[in-house]
């Protein structure tokens, strides 16, 4: 009896920090339960599944979290598609003093430790998540790594280093599995920029996305935007 009380009250506590979440961010958000923000931005339409962490971080129009992510000091853009159990931002300790322990370098631990100050930035540089990139089933994503628009990475991969737009990376670590088009088409794609036009145009040719030749003859610059082209 005492534990079936126990998870009523856990889980009204956690429909409850949802629906403060919802308010707080306005109606354009979802928020999964257990979920957490903080210090974070979000765009219209945004979704964050259960059990997500995510701490100073902004998240651009239409990009989606899925359950279990956690992420740290990243810029998202739009359009992009975060697969569960992704992690972004591990946090650092030094490698090159003479111990890796924070007792040494931080003071801002839960137990105490000899250092008076931080001697070491812990969090690293922002990692940056193009528009379109679609990021596979617990991949990690290193600090201050930059993931270009339309790319993929891989389910499991880790990714250390920069991913240039529509490659596929994947593996430990990420290397390039393959390209997602041939150049002049990737060219063309991020001349577009799809993602940086209306609503109102995306919607009416939504058809186009199935097929990338025709996309491309519709929202090519010279292309007439009124009304549907698929
Ligand atoms: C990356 C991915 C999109 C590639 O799909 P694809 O375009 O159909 O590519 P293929 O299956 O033809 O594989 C291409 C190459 O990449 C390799 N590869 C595929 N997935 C890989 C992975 N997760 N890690 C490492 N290498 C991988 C293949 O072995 C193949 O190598 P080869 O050329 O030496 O034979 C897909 O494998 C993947 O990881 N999807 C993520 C699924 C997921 O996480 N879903 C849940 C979130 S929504």
């Amino acid at each position: 009896m005492r534990l079936i009380n126990y998870l009523n009250i856990r889980h009204l506590l956690l429909h409850y920090r949802r629906h403060r979440l919802q308010k707080q961010f306005g109606k354009g958000l979802h928020v999964g339960l257990n979920s957490s923000l903080c210090n974070t931005a979000v765009g219209y339409n945004v979704y964050i599944n259960h059990d997500v962490s995510i701490k100073d971080c902004l998240i651009g129009d239409h990009s989606y979290i899925n359950s279990g992510c956690r992420l740290t000091n990243v810029t998202i853009k739009k359009f992009t598609s975060v697969g569960s159990n992704v992690v972004m931002g591990l946090g650092k300790h030094p490698t090159n003093m003479a111990s890796t322990h924070p007792a040494f370098y931080s003071n801002n631990k839960g137990f105490p430790t000899f250092a008076d100050k931080m001697y070491f930035d812990e969090i690293g540089d922002t990692i940056v998540i193009g528009n379109d990139v679609w990021i596979g089933y617990g991949a990690i994503i290193m600090s201050g790594v930059s993931i270009g628009d339309g790319s993929i990475v891989a389910a499991g991969a880790i990714v250390t280093k920069n991913v240039i737009p529509y490659s596929i990376v994947g593996g430990v670590p990420a290397r390039l599995l393959k390209m997602r088009f041939d150049e002049e088409t990737i060219e063309k794609m991020l001349k577009i920029s799809w993602w940086d036009y209306s609503l109102e145009d995306i919607a009416m040719n939504f058809a186009c996305f199935h097929d990338v030749k025709k996309f491309i003859r519709a929202f090519s610059p010279n292309a007439t935007h009124t009304g549907s082209k698929c």
